[in-house]
């Protein structure tokens, strides 16, 4: 019995040899890319870091001839720093890689026939009549992004306008991330603000997700996904699920829309996606408030991703 246990936990951990495929990630320095590189190690497949830039058409042709990948994931991307507000002064940096780069990778990628995943944002809608703040209604990847205000949203809405021309293109829209990794993500940041607004908001824990990534690019899945856990939370409900099982100390104050757009350049996206589409594929992803309580649990118990 005890053999048979070994043998299965063997299989389920690493692929056959003959079944071990090169995956070329861009980004994989990144937060979410560092992520993607070690499920796919540990799946026992190869994992090659580019070291190409996205706007370097021809680096990356010399790239995938000498390292001959079978997928392509892109998680390279301007996010800004300290956050989004950034890409407001530096538009030409932000359109090179997140639109012109992007692009690029995709056009190279359609030239050897290899399937791109390519990783990027849900942050491109905000509650409307249609889709009222609490209502449940999630938008839909069939309908229109109606969240332009910040550049970094407005290169992200253009991109995906001309990337899903491409038939060999997977687009996943993470929405909020977060991960055990408490320093960084969505509750990295609002543990640190002393003021917060408190509103619904999808979120993508990159613990549940990040591996249907991989099986997505591995089945060769196509086209366009919110990848956000279903269901939305507010800020103040983490945060009070924060206070439950890891900092019962920690304070907050909750702040106005008006306020907020005082201290930040450019509005933010709130809203709720539909997870509909994903569920399809993925029926076990758990609801978000089971998720991060799940988070809190592993945190405290030491079972970091
Ligand atoms: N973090 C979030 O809250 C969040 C939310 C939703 C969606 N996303 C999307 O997820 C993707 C990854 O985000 P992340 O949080 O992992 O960002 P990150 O930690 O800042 O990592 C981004 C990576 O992209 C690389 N990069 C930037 N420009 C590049 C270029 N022109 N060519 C090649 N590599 C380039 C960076 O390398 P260098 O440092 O060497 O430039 C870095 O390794 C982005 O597209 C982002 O828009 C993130």
């Amino acid at each position: 019995m005890k053999k048979i246990t070994i043998f299965c936990l063997f299989f389920f951990a690493h692929v056959a040899a003959s079944e071990v495929k090169n995956f070329l990630i861009f980004g994989a320095r990144g937060w979410i890319g560092q992520k993607i590189v070690g499920i796919i190690t540990q799946q026992g497949h190869n994992a090659i870091c580019a070291q190409s830039r996205l706007e370097n058409r021809q680096d990356i042709i010399n790239e995938i001839e000498k390292t001959k990948p079978h997928y392509i994931i892109n998680s390279a991307g301007i996010t800004g720093t300290p956050n989004v507000d950034w890409c407001e002064t530096h538009k030409a940096e932000t359109l090179r890689t997140n639109v012109i780069g992007t692009l690029n990778l995709a056009d190279i990628c359609y030239m050897y026939n290899i399937h791109l995943t390519n990783i990027s944002t849900g942050c491109i809608y905000e509650y409307d009549e249609k889709h009222p703040l609490g209502s449940g209604i999630g938008f839909t990847e069939e309908e229109a992004p109606n969240f332009d205000a910040s550049f970094y949203s407005k290169t992200k809405i253009k991109l995906e306008e001309l990337l899903l021309e491409y038939p060999n293109v997977l687009n996943l829209r993470v929405k909020m991330p977060l991960s055990t990794e408490l320093n960084k993500g969505f509750i990295g940041k609002i543990i640190h603000y002393k003021k917060i607004i408190n509103v619904p908001n999808s979120l993508c824990v990159l613990d549940d997700l990040l591996p249907c990534a991989v099986d997505m690019t591995l089945r060769e899945i196509k086209g366009n996904y919110n990848f956000v856990n279903p269901g939305a939370m507010s800020h103040s409900e983490i945060l009070d699920l924060y206070k439950k099982y890891l900092a019962p100390d920690h304070t907050y104050e909750s702040f106005s829309f008006e306020e907020q757009n005082k201290v930040i350049t450019t509005r933010r996206s709130n809203a709720e996606l539909s997870a509909s589409k994903l569920l399809k594929l993925y029926p076990d992803v758990p609801h978000i408030k089971d998720s991060i309580i799940n988070i809190f649990q592993k945190i405290k118990n030491n079972q970091l991703f």
